[in-house]
């Protein structure tokens, strides 16, 4: 079995830094250390709100670091001169809404008019594109329907109901459940030859059953590892996810 990829999320080293209007922390700084700590790609999302990363931070990033650079962003015309301009290798499409603490759900592709063109003209510019949706089948049909090149299931249910159980998790049946849901997403995903990624509350905790869902191709995670920086460092917190999935398919191989 493939270990997953691993994409850090730096969105929150910029959050820290707005928080008090100043240079630091530096999220370019903080690409650089997740790529050399072992980190596959580094993903970040600039928001209409720029609440975290800013415009230049992408610019910036871009050129610092060497492994593939995944930008996430709403479906919006100022977004598509961004991306064309910037050149990430993958650009992940996202629902957006502005009093959101953090993207609730997948991007509804089933009935946005906009994709087709959307997602013509980014791949024109070289660029790949991945859709961030909820683990459903129609969803999924729609995407390999729009020619993605991946898409990235949604884990929030997953992980709410894993913080909400106060049993063990695993046979907890709203954890289950939601497990379940993904486990049948990517093995629909896979009919279509789609690459399959996935993210969204995934912490050192819950992440194991997540990673060893064969046909995972990344998963992306952002807070939990910021979190855990704060305590280890971060070269240290992602070092630890990275182990995480290296110990979970070792054992599924052994
Ligand atoms: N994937 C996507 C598409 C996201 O929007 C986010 C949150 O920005 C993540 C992954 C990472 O989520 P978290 O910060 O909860 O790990």
């Amino acid at each position: 079995m493939n270990v997953p990829r691993l994409g850090v999320n730096i969105d929150h080293i910029a959050t820290l830094r707005n928080a008090r209007g100043v240079g630091y922390p530096c999220p370019i700084k903080g690409a650089k250390i997740c790529q050399q700590a072992g980190a596959d790609g580094i993903t970040l999302h600039l928001r209409e709100d720029r609440r975290h990363i800013k415009d230049t931070d992408v610019y910036a990033i871009k050129q610092a670091i060497s492994i593939p650079m995944n930008l996430e962003m709403a479906v919006t015309d100022e977004m598509l001169a961004i991306a064309c301009d910037v050149r990430p290798d993958w650009v992940c499409l996202v629902p957006e809404k502005r009093e959101e603490v953090t993207t609730e759900g997948g991007l509804d592709i089933i009935n946005n008019e906009k994709l087709p063109n959307f997602i013509k003209t980014l791949q024109s510019s070289g660029i790949k594109v991945s859709l961030f949706v909820d683990p459903d089948t129609a969803q999924i049909d729609k995407a390999a329907a729009l020619g993605a090149d991946a898409i990235e299931l949604h884990t929030g249910a997953y992980a709410e109901a894993w913080l909400a159980c106060d049993d063990e998790p695993l046979v907890n049946e709203q954890v289950k459940n939601e497990l379940m849901r993904i486990q049948k997403a990517v093995a629909h995903a896979k009919k279509f030859n789609l690459l399959t990624n996935a993210g969204h509350g995934l912490t050192l905790d819950n992440v194991a059953f997540i990673a060893q869902i064969d046909g995972i191709h990344e998963l992306n995670i952002g807070h939990a590892i910021i979190a855990d920086a704060v305590f280890v460092g971060l070269d240290e917190a992602v070092r630890c996810m990275r182990q995480v999935f290296l110990d979970k398919v070792a054992l599924l191989d052994g």
